[in-house]
This record gives structure tokens, sequence and C-alpha cells, in this order.
């Protein structure tokens, strides 16, 4: 690949996740709400409107509302005393998290692949909220957007492996001959490109937010963000860490372990001492998601 310039690789990409027809769309709901959100003057009574026109959505969102993860006494039985109870920026993961299962559950394609996606980026989206809620940073971390990043960052693997059968089953295999090596770059071996860049060319065609689509391409980099300002690449870049020494390290079999880059830990305000109990932390949030993966396996 040395001999190709990014921007063609990127052209390159746009055009073969354009060439993807049946590439999943978000619901209609989804833009909406994030349109409403931006708006400094939206009100639960808007969001609860905009939600209720969307029975299935609704009945998801609900759903989450009164799963464990929030541990409400009483049953809520209406979306807008949803968004009153949770509040609208945990409304928008939670309907991002509807929209995103729903967008790609449904294939039976690799299901042990499935599972573990879905385990990881769940707990990359709790890790990141988790982080944000924990650390005192030079800046303020936008633990709703971290959710959101974590969710998302590795979605192009999503992509990889329903869209593109053959190469997935390629990068599979170089897994298994090379586990200490990060899949980026199993990927890159393969296609020439990896989910970063896949997962950032989707995000745009879904009009996800800016600082969003910089989170899904530069997680793995945070410093080459560029927008300086946009800490989100690093939050999600530490949580991916978080998640993965949490539930998937295995330090006796050497598999790998994305090393956090230097610089992530003092951008976000913590130390390393912060990981451990952190790592503590995100085990017990995530006993109480069950019905976030639930969902993720194409549960309504
Ligand atoms: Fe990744
Ligand atoms: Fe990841």
């Amino acid at each position: 690949m040395t001999t190709t310039t990014t921007a063609t690789v990127e052209a390159d990409l746009i055009r073969i996740i354009g060439g993807i027809d049946n590439l999943p769309t978000p619901p209609i709901v989804m833009q909406q709400i994030q349109k409403v959100l931006n708006d400094p003057a939206a009100s639960a009574y808007d969001i609860g409107s905009i939600l209720q026109e969307d029975p299935a959505m609704s009945a998801r969102v609900l759903k989450l509302t009164n799963s464990a993860y929030y541990g409400l006494v009483r049953t809520i039985e209406s979306v807008r005393q949803a968004v009153v109870i949770v509040g609208l920026d945990s409304i928008r993961s939670l309907v991002l998290s509807a929209s995103v299962f729903e967008a790609f559950s449904g294939k039976d394609l690799d299901r042990e692949l499935q599972e573990h996606f879905w385990r990881h980026s769940l707990a990359a989206a709790f890790g990141a909220r988790l982080i944000a809620h924990s650390l005192t940073s030079r800046q303020t971390f936008d633990a709703e957007a971290g959710f959101s990043g974590g969710l998302l960052h590795d979605i192009g693997k999503m992509v990889i492996t329903f869209y593109m059968p053959e190469p997935a089953q390629d990068i599979k295999q170089l897994k298994i001959d090379f586990p200490n090596l990060p899949d980026h770059e199993l990927e890159d071996r393969v296609l020439g490109y990896n989910h970063t860049q896949i997962g950032a060319v989707l995000g745009e065609r879904w009009k996800l937010p800016a600082n969003l689509i910089e989170t899904i391409r530069y997680h793995h980099a945070p410093r080459l963000t560029p927008t300086k300002e946009n800490g989100l690449p690093y939050l999600v870049h530490t949580a991916n860490h978080l998640a993965t020494f949490t539930f998937d390290y295995d330090a006796e079999a050497d598999t790998y372990l994305e090393p956090l880059h230097e610089g992530a830990l003092e951008f976000i305000g913590g130390n390393e001492h912060d990981l451990p109990v952190l790592s503590q932390r995100l085990r017990e949030e995530y006993s109480r998601a069950e019905t976030f993966m639930e969902m993720a396996r194409g549960g309504h």
C-alpha cells in the first residue's frame, strides 16, 4: 500500500461502500432525533412526540429504559415519561443503540464473531461513559457522546463481516495465525484499508455528527485527529483499551492488547492507577447491560 496515497484509498473506499446496495440505513427517527437534539430549544415533549411516530422504536427505547441497567423502581410506560426520567442525552444514546442493532442484526453470518463484536462495542460504550463520569479532566466530556463513540468505534468490522465475506474469511484466518497483531493491521494486509476508514465512510453516509465520525476514524491513532479540540477519539481509544483489558485480554495466551497511546490518560485527565478501578466498575455496570446485548442479538 506504500504506493497508494491516502486520498486514493479514501476515494476507493467511498466507491466500494457506495457500491454496496443493501448497506443498512439508519431509521428516519434517528436522524430526526439528532437534529432536534442540536436545537437548544428542544424539549422532552418534542423528543417524545417524534419517538411516538415510530412505535417499533418507542417499544425498544422503553425496553432499554426499563432494563436492569437503569434500575428504575417502577415501569415506565410511555416514551415521554422515559425522556423525562432518563434525560434527553440518554434517550439519544438509546435511540442510536436501537438503530444500530436494528441495522446490523438479523444476518446469520458468523454468529460467534457478531456476539463478540457487540459485547466489545457495548463494553467500550459503557466504559467511555464511565470514564467521562469518573475522571476530572481539563476538558469535560459529553458522556453520552462517549457512549455513542464506544458503540460505533468498530462498526466498520460489521461492514467487512456482512458485505465483504471473502476478505472477512482471510482476515479471520490471519487472526488465528497472528493472534498478537491488531485487527486493523490484519485488515490492511488483506484489504489495503481497515475498519476505521470503512466505519468513517459509513458514518458520513449516516450523517453522524462530525466528532463521532472523527472518533471512528482515529480511535487507534487519536493524536492524528484533525480537530484538536475534539477529545472524543482519546476517550474512546481509552475505553477500547479498558474494554479489551477487562473482557478479552488473555495474558497467558499473549493475545493482543493495544497499548494506550502516549498522552491518552493525561488527555482525559487520569493516570494508570485509575484503570484497575475503572475495570472493576465496568464489570459491575456491564452485568446490568444484558438487555442491550439481547437487542444486539436481534431480539426485540
Ligand atoms: Fe478498532
Ligand atoms: Fe475496539
